[in-house]
């Protein structure tokens, strides 16, 4: 099958890396000159809505799907009246806009952040007396990895966050003080069948995943399904889709989805029977989707800015990495390590896990005085 994916970036990548033993063939559709992607497939190189490059996709693909929120919804609209797009257009009008997406985690029920939209400093003025300090103010569209968001401390940040994104229609939303952050992934065929990977827990800094640990067996596994499943049901969603949570006592609040491949569940390459990543394409093209089958304790670490030494990782037992070939810059994902622990005990799994983030260069996490496997007892084996 052809597959068309608008993007070119390290998620584009995996997937056409997945679909090459499903016998898939790929076409990115980027604006940049020299995607990571490129490598995989052919390269259309136009911006996202060239309506020509968006036909010539449509003409070449049999099925389309995205690497990220921030596309058009008239560029999907004008690719569905071609070709099948998953996911479609009514589950991206839901989660590229912040305030249609927590408007919709009220309407089926799930508990989110207060909130309140903003569309003049006078709003935020007067949402904040509402939803109450430290809040977050949020651009609707366009944000990712941290971008487009301030954290409002006092009274006195309000006039510099509005004028800081650009006075652009935005959600204010108050600073959930989390246990842990978490996100589970899923997978909706076309069917209507559905498979869960067991949830991550994901450290963020500078707004900026660093750091996701599956977490086996957790108690609040079947809380995480529960939302993601009437999330994906209620939008009729084909495909993986990626819920990131915060935890508050034992209760999940939402705090966004992403109707794609997620950067929390790169673990299951090596971890899982079926990755994220073939399981998107099985469900987008209507295969059977892949069973997940006691995936591995696992856990990654992202590459952010610079490539460590390759030899350097190779030395650490289970840990694999994965270096994307897009040139280093400052804030930007270049890699990531994957480790996997099967049959290693919870101490061995931390050490290799601090040395990989002292690799990575988080150095705070690495040297962070709690155990990073938190929730296993000392000198048990994982499996
Ligand atoms: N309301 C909130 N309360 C606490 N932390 C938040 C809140 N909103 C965002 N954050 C932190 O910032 C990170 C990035 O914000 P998010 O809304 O997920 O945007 P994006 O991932 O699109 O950049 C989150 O993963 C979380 O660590
Ligand atoms: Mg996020």
């Amino acid at each position: 099958m052809n597959i068309g994916i608008l993007g070119g970036g390290q998620l584009a990548l995996m997937m056409a890396q997945a679909g090459r033993s499903l016998g898939q063939s790929f076409m990115f559709l980027c604006p940049n000159s020299n995607p990571c992607a490129a490598a995989f497939g052919e390269h259309l190189c136009a911006p996202y809505d060239d309506e020509s490059a968006l036909k010539q996709l449509a003409a070449w693909a049999d099925v389309v799907t995205y690497e990220f929120e921030n596309v058009s919804l008239s560029a999907l609209e004008l690719l569905q009246e071609q070709v099948p797009v998953y996911p479609s257009a009514s589950v991206l009008a839901v989660a590229r806009d912040r305030l249609v997406e927590k408007q919709h985690f009220g309407t089926l029920g799930i508990p989110t952040a207060r909130f309140a939209p903003v569309e003049t400093l006078a709003d935020l003025t007067s949402a904040v007396q509402e939803i109450r300090l430290p809040a977050f103010l949020k651009t609707r569209t366009q944000g990712y990895d941290g971008k487009g968001q301030a954290l409002l401390r006092g009274e006195n940040d309000l006039g510099g966050a509005w004028e800081q994104l650009g006075k652009s229609p935005c959600i204010v939303e108050s600073k959930v003080a989390f246990k842990r952050e978490l996100s589970v992934i899923a997978a909706r065929g076309q069917k209507g069948e559905m498979v869960f990977y067991p949830i991550s827990e994901n450290r963020h800094r500078e707004g900026i995943l660093r750091l996701s640990i599956n977490r086996l067996g957790d108690p609040l596994q079947i809380q995480a399904n529960s939302i993601i499943k009437s999330l994906m049901e209620n939008l009729k969603h084909v495909g993986v889709m990626a819920l990131e949570l915060f935890q508050v006592n034992d209760q999940l609040f939402a705090n966004e989805f992403a109707p794609r491949v997620h950067n929390s569940g790169h673990w299951t390459i090596e971890a899982a029977q079926t990755s994220q990543f073939e399981n998107h394409l099985r469900a987008i093209c209507g295969l059977p989707l892949g069973e997940i089958n006691s995936p591995e304790p696992a856990a990654m670490v992202n590459l952010i800015g610079r490539l460590p030494e390759e030899g350097k990782i190779r030395d650490i037992p289970g840990a694999t990495p994965h270096f994307y070939g897009k040139e280093e810059r400052p804030n930007r994902k270049v890699g990531h390590i994957t480790l996997t622990g099967k049959n290693c005990t919870v101490e061995e799994f931390d050490q290799r896990l601090r040395a990989i983030l002292r690799i990575a260069g988080e150095t705070e996490l690495a040297g962070c005085s709690a155990p990073l496997v938190f929730d296993n007892k000392p000198g048990q084996v994982l499996s």
